[in-house]
């Protein structure tokens, strides 16, 4: 079968099973093209709610699926490959926050999205690389412990400085693979460009860009610049995007690192696997996970809306 003749029969099943398909940005180009909606975290967050059909697909990782069944109970929520998980999601075990809460009670704890359903049940507020400085900002106590990303939270605490934030150590091994020497590389190869990174990047690397930001903060930017060159420094489908998008302009990987292989995992034969209920996981968690969870997500699209 042909790419584009998958494509058209992946839009008829998912028309006549009333299916809403959503993609994260790091998805590939002829998944992109399927999707109701692409985006990055936040956005991914806020469009399963609105979305009318009583069928979601997440075409991206497992906590991102989660979230989209935390939001929408009711809705059939399925992760198109189960195999596709974050290891950062993975890194701080619920019994550790409890532990740090006990013994730190006056902190907020901040969650990266990034992480398991359970996790979210003992914490605070969400945020989401697009929506953490605006949040951290807003919240109302000055001592703010934030996990998993230190990196992101290294970020977040220059822009806030007014607030006191523990950084507990976690993050993501893609975005932290990127050395100063891949970005000395970068600009030497393409004098001309702007260099744009995502904060998950380690602080050093942080510190070189011309602009920092989300995967949708990095493509408007991008997008509207009158700038014609850029090295993209997050996950290397965003420069391919973009390239489609903004054919007159040039974009180059920061580092050939930068290839998330969970977000990879996803084809476009897993979808239509799916659409034909020969594949996929329909995500299922307690509802005393659900109700605590949502505390925080819904928290984290009231202050960072
Ligand atoms: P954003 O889409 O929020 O920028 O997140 C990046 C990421 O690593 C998702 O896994
Ligand atoms: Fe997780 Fe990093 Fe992959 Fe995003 S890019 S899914 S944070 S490993």
């Amino acid at each position: 079968m042909r790419i584009r003749d998958m494509q058209d029969e992946i839009i008829r099943l998912k028309k006549e099973k009333d299916v809403c398909i959503l993609a994260h940005s790091y998805q590939a180009r002829e998944i992109a093209e399927i999707a109701d909606f692409m985006g990055d975290s936040f956005q991914l967050s806020v469009m399963a709610q609105k979305a009318p059909q009583k069928t979601v697909f997440m075409c991206g990782v497992r906590f991102m699926a989660e979230t989209v069944k935390i939001l929408s109970e009711d809705k059939r929520v399925v992760l198109v490959n189960p195999l596709a998980g974050c290891p950062m999601a993975e890194q701080i075990e619920p019994e550790m926050v409890e532990y740090f809460k006990q013994k730190n009670p006056e902190y907020t704890i901040v969650a990266y999205i990034n992480t398991t359903a359970a996790l979210k049940t003992v914490c605070d507020v969400c945020v989401t690389s697009s929506t953490a400085v605006k949040i951290v900002r807003k919240i109302q106590n000055d001592r703010i412990a934030f996990l998993p990303d230190c990196n992101l939270g290294d970020y977040v605490q220059k822009q806030v400085p007014e607030k006191e934030m523990k950084l507990l150590q976690g993050g993501c091994p893609i975005h932290a693979s990127v050395t100063v020497a891949d970005v000395e590389n970068a600009r030497r190869l393409y004098p001309g460009a702007l260099l744009l990174v995502h904060p998950e990047c380690i602080p050093k690397v942080v510190e070189m860009a011309d602009y920092v930001g989300s995967t949708s903060g990095i493509m408007e930017y991008a997008k509207n610049s009158p700038h014609r060159e850029f090295i993209i420094g997050t996950e290397n489908s965003i420069a391919e995007h973009l390239q489609y998008i903004c054919p007159d302009k040039r974009f180059y990987p920061l580092s050939k690192k930068l290839i998330c292989p969970n977000m990879k995992l996803t084809t476009l034969v897993d979808v239509l696997n799916a659409l034909k209920g020969e594949g996929g996981e329909e995500i299922v968690l307690p509802p005393e996970t659900i109700t605590k969870a949502r505390r925080c997500i819904d928290e984290m699209i009231r202050l960072g809306g």
